[in-house]
């Protein structure tokens, strides 16, 4: 998507189709269906345009009302979901346009939308997901800052400088991951459970670093908003269960740092990964500063990373986990 200029620029056929779009419905499964949580606050919250999330295997069957001008949005790190493609053909039987964001080039999805963005992730081979998830997250923000700069207005921050601070924070991350071994050893390696808490785009994050610990090391694990905890699944905090909670926004930084307080209260042993400006001293992990809109693409690594050793830890087939498919080719 790049111009002369080094500068990012969409294609005329996805700037018309999104143009033409008074609302984005996102459309897909596991850590791609977690991706788009995030795509939706970014795209709501730069590019101005209502965006819904949902799950492919429900919308299929259970579609809701849908605006006038819908814009489908299918990510799918294989483009061979059956449940996405599912969805994919209902859809265009309506006679309504399709945009596939996926890593590979020539999918099904891609060939029977009516554009693709690729996330050129690099081939991903590991049942669980990992770089398709930021990169996914990645591209959606490129969306959004095209369709920001076509309506001629105003960029909250410069994306691609940003995206580029991103990557080196990331470098950085993944030069210090033995840090997230001792993490993993400390609160994962024997529990039955766990849990994730965050708010806002941190829950989102929770929810994929549930998914990655479930995947692979097979640890009953929730991902859960802090606030939400109390209604319900506090019940199952007990002396010792490990609950992790991610903070890297300011707006609800205090809040989940009361949730925290809450279950340590109750027993649980909390282990917190901050970001830089929302920090405390006793933190586990302070990660640098980002702009909070594009922290979930440095807050997933420290969970990525704890799920991959606890998999270790525990003996666990890191690659490929029990009952699991790369790419689930069956509705
Ligand atoms: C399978 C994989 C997951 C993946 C999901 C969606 O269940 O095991 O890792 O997130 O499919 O796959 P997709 O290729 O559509 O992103």
């Amino acid at each position: 998507y790049q111009n002369a200029d080094g500068d990012i620029e969409l294609t005329e056929g996805v700037r018309s189709l999104v143009s033409e779009a008074d609302r984005i419905y996102i459309v897909a499964c596991g850590t791609s269906y977690n991706a788009g949580l995030v795509g939706k606050d970014i795209l709501e919250r730069i590019a101005g345009i209502p965006t819904e999330v949902h799950i492919s295997s429900e919308f299929g069957y259970n579609m809701p009302l849908l605006s006038e001008r819908p814009l489908f949005v299918f990510l799918s790190q294989s483009g061979e979901t059956a449940d996405s493609r599912a969805v994919l053909v209902e859809v265009k039987k309506r006679g309504h346009k399709a945009l596939t964001m996926t890593n590979v080039p020539g999918s099904t999805l891609s060939r029977e939308a009516n554009e693709t963005m690729l996330l050129h992730a690099g081939p991903e081979i590991a049942v669980a997901s990992t770089k398709a998830y930021t990169a996914q997250i990645a591209v959606l923000a490129i969306l959004a800052y095209d369709i920001v700069r076509a309506n001629g207005k105003e960029l909250p921050f410069e994306l691609m400088p940003e995206l580029a601070r991103v990557a080196t924070i990331m470098d950085s991350v993944m030069s210090q991951k033995e840090l997230f071994e001792d993490l993993a050893e400390r609160y994962l390696k024997t529990t039955p459970n766990t849990f994730f808490i965050g708010r806002g785009l941190d829950a989102s994050v929770c929810l994929e670093g549930a998914l990655k610990v479930k995947e692979i090391s097979y640890i009953q694990a929730e991902g859960y908003p802090g606030g939400e905890l109390k209604h319900g699944s506090i019940a199952l905090i007990e002396d010792g269960t490990p609950v992790i909670a991610l903070i890297s926004q300011p707006k609800t930084n205090l809040n989940i740092r009361s949730n925290v307080k809450e279950v340590v209260a109750r027993g649980a042993n909390a282990c917190i990964i901050s970001m830089q400006g929302v920090e405390h001293e006793d933190d586990e992990f302070i990660l640098p500063h980002v702009e909070p809109l594009l922290a979930p693409l440095v807050t997933v690594l420290p969970v990525q990373l704890m799920a991959y050793y606890a998999a270790l830890a525990r003996g666990c087939d890191v690659d490929k986990p029990r009952n699991l498919a790369k790419s689930v080719t069956v509705e």
